[in-house]
């Protein structure tokens, strides 16, 4: 059976003396506990000491393992560049947007790669064919590549639980590309918001040129999943920390505590991202105009230590202090600080106590992948427990805000804005408190972390059956069936698309040219008895005719109105064609192109295309789709059909399509077997025939919805084309194959 390998930086466990080991509390942890997986489970990751620090590895991994942990061992160096350089001081800074942050270092990067390749290596000592592996965050974006192909049916999946920045700041990295291919490794991506997905696909659009669909990609010959997956907190956790025995002693210690001072609380690892200082300004605001309230409110900071060792992280937390230490002094009175400072972590059970006592929770990171810490205080609230209902404060540059819309959410930036909502939560109505927590905690309830991780692993469970919905083209089987049948005297027909299909976009179309390989291949298997090979394409005949004529090939032209028999002599029609439209048509393709930047129009015998492939590619696709809208209205009372391809809108006459020109061919050559290729919806004429009498093999090239029987991509199109002619030519001789 399948087990589950989860793999983090960190452990969630601490190793004791005797390297005792001992399992920590935390979402995702909590989350797969809720989960109701039934499989075996294991959890790569980072010890969390320095080799050199640990007295006997060995003892580590031995007792690591026994509980289910494969520890993953980095020394001091890897430490320094990888954990505490590249992924903390480069990676993490960029992905919240703090681009002036960022710190770029070859050696870190090397580290990064380093270590990378270490989990790699660690997860292939335990791994087995069909596992699932399921790698969280930044720290590893990419060992999802180099685990590809290395296990027969691994699923791999990736989450990202930080934001993933607009693709003009990802550019700056200068190993965007490299990050970008690492991650497209995965089976299956998963973001916390809509958000963080659009701008992960802009920056494969802008750095790779990759197109991707909202729902995912075919990239390098699979499929890849994108998805939004919103983390939950553990509910289960607090709610378990709330009913144990001695939760209301700890409830009344703090209370007592308090002093009947009204809580505003604040619980973050002292992160930059978390915007203390600028909540600390809107503190200090807030007490400078409301005297009155001095007295009565409680500013009680948990800061939990947090990277301690890098630069910008110690700089922090003195930032921090003196601050508290200023605002304190200005506005504290004798017995009473209006800010106190708690710069240590706490157990569950004592977080649920403050969580419940807060009147305010105070929740304003600049950016923030999710931030739990607003969940658990909403799930926290409970009537019994408090003088009166909470209130959230909500950074809108949280992920959570999009879940929490009855929170207040404020503008972190804008100190204003912040102080507005304090005095506008402590002032607030009971009812409407109650209202607005209600209305959050039904939801928060429903959708836990457990729920979270269910529903990321059914997606990854699914990812072998989601390819044999239009299975993967295997090429040597189909290439051997091929073959055979021809080698068995019956007449193959292969019908061919040329751009996307043979050969690869290109930003200028007429350099989209045969490659060495191209020419010879075609030719050589045109040349083979009982095959009849044609390329069926939108191209114009000058461009077919110019390079790949005369190798026997026939072509097809503009989608199906002319053809060329054996690539030599005249062009003949399929069909009389009445063009008078065109005139109608034309003036809408040149406005549209005039107002857009790298567009060009192009006129063929029977069609009119705009193409976009030069242009933004965002502003392109924008226009055609307002083009489309336009056309499609025209075209009501045109005999034409208008069609969005790939970086291209045509129009062209309705009596024309490859699926038509291909059943004459199909007909006109007596073909027993035929094989069509293509990767557009023009290409979906040809995919869908079902010709009487005639076994018909069909493949899609790329993503997109198809009716064809098979999937592959350009390589693997290449691929069965060579196969093919090795299997001719071993089966007929070298001889009987042409040159
Ligand atoms: N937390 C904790 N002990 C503390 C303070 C916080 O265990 O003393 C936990 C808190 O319950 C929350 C997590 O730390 O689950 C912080 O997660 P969040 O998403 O808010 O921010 P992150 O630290 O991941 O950036
Ligand atoms: C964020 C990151 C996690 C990380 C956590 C604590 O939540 O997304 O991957 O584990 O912070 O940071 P640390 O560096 O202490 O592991």
């Amino acid at each position: 059976m399948a087990k589950l390998i989860m793999v983090s930086n960190r452990l969630p466990v601490v190793f004791g003396a005797d390297s005792a080991v001992t399992r920590t509390a935390g979402g995702l942890v909590s989350a797969l506990k809720g989960a109701g997986l039934d499989c075996e489970q294991l959890w790569v990751g980072w010890t969390g000491a320095a080799d050199e620090d640990l007295e006997n590895p060995e003892v580590v991994r031995a007792s690591a393992r026994r509980e289910g942990f494969v520890p993953v061992f980095l020394n001091r160096d890897d430490i320094a560049s990888f954990y505490e350089g590249y992924a903390n001081a480069t990676l993490w800074p960029l992905l919240h947007y703090m681009v002036e942050r960022a710190t770029f270092s070859k050696d870190w990067w090397n580290a990064y790669q380093r270590v990378n390749g270490k989990f790699a290596e660690a997860i292939m000592e335990v791994a087995d064919d069909g596992d699932l592996v399921w790698i969280h965050d930044y720290h590893l974006f990419l060992l999802p590549a180099l685990l590809r192909g290395r296990k027969q049916g691994l699923r791999v999946g990736f989450f990202l639980h930080t934001p993933f920045c607009s693709s003009e700041i990802f550019r700056v990295l200068p190993e965007r590309v490299p990050l970008l291919e690492g991650v497209l490794g995965a089976d299956v991506i998963g973001f916390h918001t809509y958000n963080y997905l659009r701008h992960f696909r802009s920056s494969l659009l802008r750095v790779i040129g990759l197109e991707t669909e909202t729902e995912g990609m075919w990239h390098n010959g699979r499929e890849i999943r994108l998805g939004v997956y919103p983390i939950g907190h553990d509910h289960a956790g607090f709610d378990h920390a709330m009913r144990r025995d001695d939760f209301p002693e700890i409830l009344a210690r703090h209370r007592a505590d308090l002093g009947g001072k009204r809580l505003i609380l604040n619980v973050e690892r002292l992160d930059y991202t978390k915007g203390l200082p600028e909540k600390l300004a809107a503190m200090r605001k807030f007490l400078e105009q409301n005297p009155d309230k001095r007295a009565d409110v409680l500013f009680v900071l948990v800061a939990v230590p947090s990277r301690q060792g890098v630069q910008e992280y110690d700089a922090l937390t003195e930032q921090v202090q003196r601050e508290v230490g200023a605002i304190n002094g200005e506005f504290g009175r004798m017995g009473h600080a209006p800010v106190q400072l708690l710069h240590r972590s706490f157990p569950l059970e004592d977080l649920a106590a403050f969580y419940a006592l807060a009147e305010v929770c105070l929740v304003t990171p600049l950016r923030d992948g999710m931030n739990l810490v607003a969940k658990e205080f909403v799930d926290c609230q409970h009537e019994e427990l408090a003088v009166r209902p909470g209130v959230l404060i909500l950074s809108e540059f949280a992920g959570a805000a999009q879940e929490l819309s009855h929170a207040l959410q404020v503008n972190p930036h804008d100190v204003d804005d912040v102080v507005a909502a304090i005095g506008r939560a402590l002032e607030m109505p009971d009812d409407e408190r109650r209202l607005r927590i209600g209305m959050m905690q039904e939801r928060l309830r429903k959708q836990d972390c457990s729920v979270w991780a269910r529903r990321f692993l059914r997606e990854l469970g699914e990812v072998p059956a989601r390819n044999e919905r239009v299975p993967v083209m295997e090429m040597q089987p189909l290439a051997a069936m091929l073959a055979a049948q021809v080698q068995a005297g019956r007449k193959l027909g292969l019908f061919l698309d040329y751009d996307g299909t043979l050969r690869g976009f290109v930003d200028v179309p007429d350099d989209a040219v045969p490659d060495a390989e191209l020419r010879p291949l075609l030719a050589d298997l045109a040349s083979c008895d009982h095959v009849f090979l044609a390329v069926v394409s939108g191209r114009a005949p000058y461009f077919l005719e110019q390079h790949l004529g005369g190798l026997g090939v026939t072509l097809v032209a503009e989608h199906g109105y002319q053809w060329l028999d054996g690539g030599k002599g005249e062009w003949a029609l399929f069909n009389a064609v009445n063009n008078e439209w065109k005139s109608a048509v034309r003036e809408h393709l040149e406005q549209t192109s005039l107002l857009t930047p790298g567009t060009h129009v192009e006129e063929k015998q029977s069609a009119l295309v705009w193409h976009y492939r030069q242009a933004d590619p965002e502003f392109g696709l924008w226009r055609a789709r307002g083009l489309m809208h336009e056309l499609t209205a025209l075209a009501a009372n045109l005999p034409v059909v208008v069609h969005h391809g790939q970086k291209m809108v045509e129009v062209s006459s309705l009596l024309v399509s490859k699926g038509e020109a291909v059943r004459f061919l199909i007909r006109h050559q007596g073909c027993d077997i035929a094989l069509a290729a293509g990767d557009d919806a023009t290409d979906e004429t040809m995919i869908a025939l079902e010709p009487d009498g005639v076994e018909f093999i069909s493949v899609r090239i790329g993503t997109g919805s198809t009716r064809a029987r098979y999937r592959t991509d350009l390589t693997g199109m290449r691929m069965l084309l060579t196969e093919l002619r090795s299997a001719l030519k071993s089966r007929t001789g070298p001889n009987e194959v042409g040159a």
